[in-house]
């Protein structure tokens, strides 16, 4: 049967790089926007006009009147938040009935977060920092075969049963005090069911369904491909599959389904929580990145480590993921500074060093340096509008994706995009 491919958009580096204003951007061009992994620890961050719009779990192209929005079934969703983001986006006068969730998206219950604290305290002095929202515990019991998913919510009596059963193997880590998380989980679940079951669907008849129809349809990353559970600085990762190929299993796609792969950079690079940052700037400069991007946590306020935008890693993504073309985002960040540096190359014992070897501890990096611009870039709309020094640096940084620049984002508004 012939059937339209999906696009996909997807950040590049440790999350954060701004997908959540660039889906926006795009999906004027779509039909449907879906997401495909990840759950509320992710934030997608939208401005237009004074309205701001912190997301969690719906995809980004929510301000989209016209667009249908997916959560695919490789997700883990919490029922509250789901509920509490709907309530949220029904307030500010959305037609929440075009927000659909897959059968096969797994719950994050009241025990996924209290485990995610357990697993933290058991690591000791070498916490990853997880968000803290259950995600890990969730895709644990996932491969575990313990998981809930959106359907069973549909037999009320199985899932009770369901729930009892998950929560005896979990109760075996629980002390006293987290006793009453399986009536939590319980109680939670008939609070919530009624009310998000008219959005549960079909995940696989849902995306097909919409290809087959010629419908446009734009997927959405979550995190980063650099915190991808296989191929991101593992242990330092998110449990979920973030890079390209996880769209393919969070939906159900196959390979020759997906069409363009654009891969999102921020100009700069930036991590939460914890694990290895080669690029990683430990000075006023970082200081000054992390305030005039205002890089704190969108989800938990935590402040974000600032460095250097990071090429091994962007070559080591563009691989990872197949990228077609890629985005760079808050350029405008970069306005003032003297000279912005790029990571090159990483060297190790005085040899070519490569991405997998990011946690070593003798690790060095190579900086290139560019010339900076003072410029207010916020109202140019060509990337060839904009000063020749950040032209150049732009350049460094699409030679290291290998793939074209097709826009660069100069500020946190739908319309502050330079196109190619
Ligand atoms: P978890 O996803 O809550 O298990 O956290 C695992 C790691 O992924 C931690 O270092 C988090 O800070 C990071 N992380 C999770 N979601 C995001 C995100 O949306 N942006 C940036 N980092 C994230």
């Amino acid at each position: 049967m012939s059937s339209r491919k999906a696009d996909l958009i997807l950040g590049v580096q440790w999350g954060d790089e701004g997908k959540g204003r660039v889906v926006d951007a795009y999906a004027a061009d779509y039909d449907v926007v879906a997401r495909f992994g990840g759950g509320d620890n992710a934030g997608h961050t939208i401005v237009v006009g004074s309205r701001k719009l912190a997301l969690r779990i719906v995809p980004s192209g929510v301000l989209r009147e016209g667009c249908r929005l997916f959560i695919g079934g490789g997700t883990v969703v919490s029922l509250g938040g789901l509920t509490a983001e709907l309530d949220m986006l029904a307030g500010i006068g959305v037609d929440v009935s075009r927000i659909k969730i897959s059968d096969r998206a797994h719950l994050v219950l009241p025990y996924h977060p209290a485990l995610d604290r357990l697993a933290e305290r058991a690591r000791g002095g070498d916490p990853l920092g997880t968000t803290g929202r259950g995600i890990g515990p969730a895709y644990a019991d996932k491969a575990a075969r313990l998981g809930i998913t959106f359907g069973d919510l549909r037999e009320p009596e199985q899932l009770t049963e369901k729930i009892r059963a998950a929560f005896r193997w979990h109760a075996l880590r629980f002390d006293q005090s987290e006793a009453a998380a399986e009536t939590l989980a319980i109680a939670e679940v008939k609070a919530h069911a009624q009310r998000i079951l008219p959005h549960v669907v079909d995940g696989v008849e849902f995306i097909h369904g919409a290809l087959e129809s010629a419908q446009r349809v734009l997927i959405e990353g979550a995190q980063g491909t650099l915190l991808d559970v296989g191929y991101g600085t593992y242990p330092f990762v998110t449990s979920s599959h973030t890079i390209a190929g996880g769209a393919c299993i969070g939906l159900g796609l196959g390979p020759t389904q997906i069409g363009r792969v654009i891969g999102v950079a921020k100009a700069y690079a930036t991590r939460v929580g914890s694990g290895p940052f080669p690029s990683e700037l430990h000075d006023e400069t970082g200081e000054r990145l992390r305030e005039r991007g205002a890089e704190f946590g969108t989800v938990t306020g935590r402040p974000r480590r600032c460095g250097w935008f990071d090429a091994v890693g962007a070559r080591y993504a563009t691989r990872v993921d197949g990228l077609t073309s890629a985005v760079v985002t808050k350029l405008d960040v970069l306005s003032g500074l003297e000279r912005v540096g790029l990571v090159s190359a990483y060297r190790l014992d005085g040899r070519p060093a490569t991405f997998s070897d990011a946690a070593h501890p003798r690790l060095e990096t190579v900086v290139e340096w560019f010339e900076g611009w003072s410029d207010d870039v916020s109202g140019v709309r060509r990337i060839g509008d904009l000063p020749a020094a950040a032209q150049r640096y732009l350049a460094a940084i699409e030679a290291a994706l290998a793939v074209p620049l097709e826009a660069v984002s100069l500020g946190p508004e739908r319309a502050s995009l330079a196109r190619a």
